[in-house]
């Protein structure tokens, strides 16, 4: 793989950004439709045919939703293990990613932080190729119906099975002096993100299984209560043969902000903060005997360069570590300047995106009313299983 791979660099989304127009979803659907009978009119009836199909494709497509937190910049290991794939995904599925700044309000962020890491998020996740036309982007406050079902489902989330998640008893362990109850529900939280628009999949890595497990546990318990089978159950998806681990620079474990300074490549990192941090990578004196197996460090180094360099440089440099003639100095100077080039596209959108405020608002408010168009459609439906009626 050489560079980054997201098919809509180049295409309308952004600099087409006029193209995101005003107006409810129905009524662009009837644009559509209109579209439709008009050109049936004209007997161009294979065409009129195939955007029929299209509609209905959309409209018995899977339902895809998934989270993301509000937590400083993306690096290479977002990039690569989810975002792809996210990228890849909207073209398939009927997608709703959105910004989860509810959940963020667990560790009490300041206003001005909490606007400003929602908004980074959203730059970078369509710098990265999130297509707002295609996929639902949305910031999760936005739409106060899942606020309302976090509600509805917490009358019948009990306090055992909530104390015994994991990760619950790693933030108990971790910030002892601020147990909220948002924290003790977080996975209630979690399950409305997705029973609202009644995902089925759900692309996340596995430290999320154990809350999939509780969404699909409150799904079916709110079914047994009422009596139906309203929520179908949400299970992890992801596209197995994609699932690439990216090392950090430490010469340890995955790519991740945690880790400190310095192991994590951010996609909005400057050209000379890529080639510092990559130049400063933990390597070994080299290896003495021909074909030698590479320790930990050596791998992550190759491990990166087959993501963003060609096979060929790829090869040259396992070569000269076969034949123990590499200059570790020569490799990581190539694999700063190839991540440089690799990233380059999503920095210069960033850029741009972060500078375009009218841009950003019609996306969120775009997302926004895409989002609520679903989750209102699941909450009246709920109200009326739970048995509100007006009078
Ligand atoms: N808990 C997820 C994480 O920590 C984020 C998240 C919140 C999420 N709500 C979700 C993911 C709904 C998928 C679906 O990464």
């Amino acid at each position: 793989m050489h560079g980054v791979s997201c098919s809509c660099i180049y295409s309308c989304w952004y600099y087409g950004k006029t193209g995101i127009k005003r107006g409810s979803i129905r009524r662009r659907l009837q644009l559509r439709m209109l579209d439709i009978n008009s050109s049936a009119a004209s007997s161009k009836v294979f065409s009129s045919t195939s955007k029929i199909e299209k509609i209905l494709t959309f409209a018995a497509m899977e339902i895809v939703v998934s989270g993301i937190r509000s937590t400083g910049n993306l690096h290479l290991g977002n990039y690569y293990g989810a975002i792809q794939n996210f990228v890849k995904m909207q073209h398939e599925y009927n997608c709703y990613f959105f910004i989860a700044d509810l959940h963020s309000l667990t560790t009490h962020p300041t206003p001005a932080n909490l606007h400003n890491n929602v908004k980074s998020v959203l730059i970078e996740y369509l710098a990265a190729g999130i297509d707002p036309e295609k996929a639902t982007i949305y910031v999760q406050s936005d739409v106060p119906e899942v606020a309302e079902l976090y509600l509805y489902l917490n009358m019948n989330a009990y306090l055992g099975e909530l104390e015994r998640s994991t990760s619950f008893k790693d933030k108990v362990r971790a910030q002892p002096d601020n147990v909220n109850a948002g924290l003790l529900t977080y996975p209630v939280l979690m399950a409305a993100d997705i029973l609202i628009h009644r995902a089925t999949k759900v692309p996340v890595g596995k430290d999320q299984e154990q809350h999939l497990e509780m969404a699909r546990t409150f799904g079916n318990r709110f079914n047994r209560l009422y009596n139906n089978d309203y929520f179908a159950e949400p299970h992890a998806f992801n596209y197995s043969n994609n699932l690439v681990k990216i090392p950090g620079l430490d010469g340890k474990g995955k790519m991740g902000k945690s880790e400190g300074e310095g192991n994590a490549i951010f996609l909005a990192d400057a050209p000379e903060a890529i080639r510092k941090k990559v130049m400063r990578a933990v390597t070994d004196s080299g290896p003495t005997v021909e074909n030698q197996p590479k320790p930990d460090e050596i791998q992550n180094l190759f491990d990166l360069m087959k993501v963003v360099s060609t096979q060929d440089t790829y090869d040259h440099f396992n070569n000269l570590y076969n034949t123990c003639q590499v200059r570790y100095g020569d490799l990581k100077k190539q694999l700063a300047e190839d991540m440089i080039i690799a990233t380059a596209p999503i920095r210069d959108r960033i850029t741009a995106i972060a500078a375009d405020t009218d841009y950003l608002g019609k996306v969120a408010r775009l997302g926004a009313e895409k989002a609520r168009e679903s989750a209102s459609k699941t909450i009246k439906e709920v109200r009326e299983m739970i048995g509100f009626k007006s009078f």
